[in-house]
């Protein structure tokens, strides 16, 4: 495969790009855990990169003085992709790579204002957008559960009466499974439907992305029963090209739901397998999206694949680990060629199974010390673990919180081996979390 493979016809960006001029931006979320993955990738392909931030401070000191490091106004997509083209005015800009949900927009607004392959900004808020994401999925007949919006200003009662149980509440602008919520009838559906207003308050308070008009509608889906799967892709020229099939092999029956395992290759039948590939790259195209990684997550519902999500941004936190491509390259390798226009031969995943836990938060309070992290490393088959939250740091668990304690990851000949692998490790973890002191 060439690096001209679907593109647009080059313009005189593109013929910079084909030169090998300029770096990338990569637009990480102010807390993000993958900025030293990206910065080795981008030295390992020798691709220069500026690192984009909100949060100028944040970024420096997980990674000492980076290389370039640019301030963006992450809550305001229209003006950081402004910001982004004034600075391509000085310092050539080869690609764009989004980090997140939030900047996924930022980076198409961007990518579009300087001439580069990109996805149509207007595509990239759907996808960042449930409910957009559901009405246009909906339309163009891709299967995904019965919903239903409310306004939230309208309140639980009537809309408790008119959707169908069990069903999941969710928020239409959050991510990481924050603030979805299972509930089985009308009574647990109204504490359900004000527990999620909290924590939409309380993530506007956090001046977290995304605006007033997400915070004013509640989505409503019938659950749908089966095992879950995520898919890794990567869009170039509107083609998906499939880069993982995660299965998650612990049940996601709610009523939150709090994401542990993912092992790949699935261990469902080929044919399963090749349904959900075909239904994710529908629910990418209906979406209207073009260019750049996506992560999509499906239910197996007993009638095939039924999707939940489908997301312009790579697989989050540090899952990336999980993947090695061809002869060792990893995604965020994979990711900044793309973004850079360069040639990318293979794209085929290992041959060994590799997996990973995110450890979830057992009980809110302050994190005071984990136990057991040697002899969970020495489980055969376990990779590595990393514990990404601090000792003396509050956690909070799902559905208000959306972090985990950190990542555990195995690799060894099959998925069997790498769950048994992950599990054993896991339950040699001890976490000392205790009740945050009272303040006075
Ligand atoms: N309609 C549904 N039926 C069954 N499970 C669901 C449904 N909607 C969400 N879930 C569960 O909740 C998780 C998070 O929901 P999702 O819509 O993907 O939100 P987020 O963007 O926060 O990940 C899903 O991965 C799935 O396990
Ligand atoms: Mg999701």
């Amino acid at each position: 495969m060439g690096p001209a493979g679907g593109r647009p016809a080059p313009g005189p960006a593109t013929i910079d790009r084909m030169a090998g001029t300029g770096d990338v931006l990569l637009l990480l979320p102010t807390r993000s855990y993958r900025t030293d993955d990206f910065l080795s990738a981008a030295r390992r392909l020798g691709v220069g990169v500026l690192v984009g931030s909100d949060l100028c401070h944040t970024v420096e000191e997980r990674v000492g003085a980076p290389p370039g490091l640019v301030s963006l106004d992450y809550r305001r997509p229209e003006r950081a992709a402004a910001q982004i083209a004034a600075l391509a005015e000085g310092h050539p800009i080869r690609g764009v790579v989004p980090g997140d949900d939030g900047t996924s927009v930022i980076a198409a607004l961007a990518a579009e204002r300087l001439g580069l392959p990109h996805n149509p900004p207007a595509a990239a808020r759907r996808a960042g957008h449930k409910a957009e994401s559901r009405r246009a999925l909906r339309a163009a007949g891709v299967p995904v559960p019965r919903f239903w919006t409310f306004p939230r200003a309208g309140g639980p009662d009537g809309p408790a009466r008119a959707v169908e149980y069990p069903c999941v509440l969710k928020p239409v602008g959050l991510s990481a499974s924050r603030g979805v919520i299972r509930a089985d009838d009308p009574a647990t559906f109204a504490a359900t439907w004000r527990r999620i207003e909290r924590i939409l308050e309380k993530a506007a308070s956090e001046r977290r992305p995304g605006g007033a008009a997400a915070r004013a509608e509640l989505l409503v889906e019938a659950f749908v029963p089966g095992a879950e799967v995520a898919l890794e892709g990567l869009l170039r020229g509107g083609r998906l090209e499939v880069l993982a099939l995660f299965d998650k092999p612990d049940p996601l029956d709610g009523p939150h739901f709090e994401e542990t395992l993912y092992v790949t290759p699935s261990r469902h039948p080929p044919a399963l397998q090749a349904a959900v590939e075909r239904v994710a790259a529908e629910a990418a195209r209906a979406l209207g999206l073009l260019e750049g990684p996506v992560h999509a997550e499906l239910r197996l519902s007993p009638q095939g694949p039924v999707v939940l999500e489908v997301a312009a941004r790579s697989i989050g936190g540090l899952c990336a680990r999980t993947l090695r491509f061809g002869a060792g390259i990893s995604l965020e390798e994979l990711l900044l060629a793309h973004a850079a226009g360069l040639p990318i031969a293979a794209l085929r995943r290992e041959e060994r199974a590799a997996g990973v836990m995110m450890l979830p938060i057992p009980r809110g309070g302050i994190l005071r010390g984990v136990e057991g992290v040697e002899a969970a490393r020495a489980v055969p088959g376990v990779e590595d673990l990393v514990i990404t939250v601090p000792e003396g740091r509050e956690v909070e668990p799902l559905p208000e919180g959306d972090s985990y304690l950190g990542f555990l990851f195995a690799r060894a000949a099959t998925p069997a081996e790498v769950e048994e692998a992950l599990r054993s490790a896991h339950g040699r973890l001890r976490f000392d979390i205790r009740a945050p002191l009272p303040t006075v």
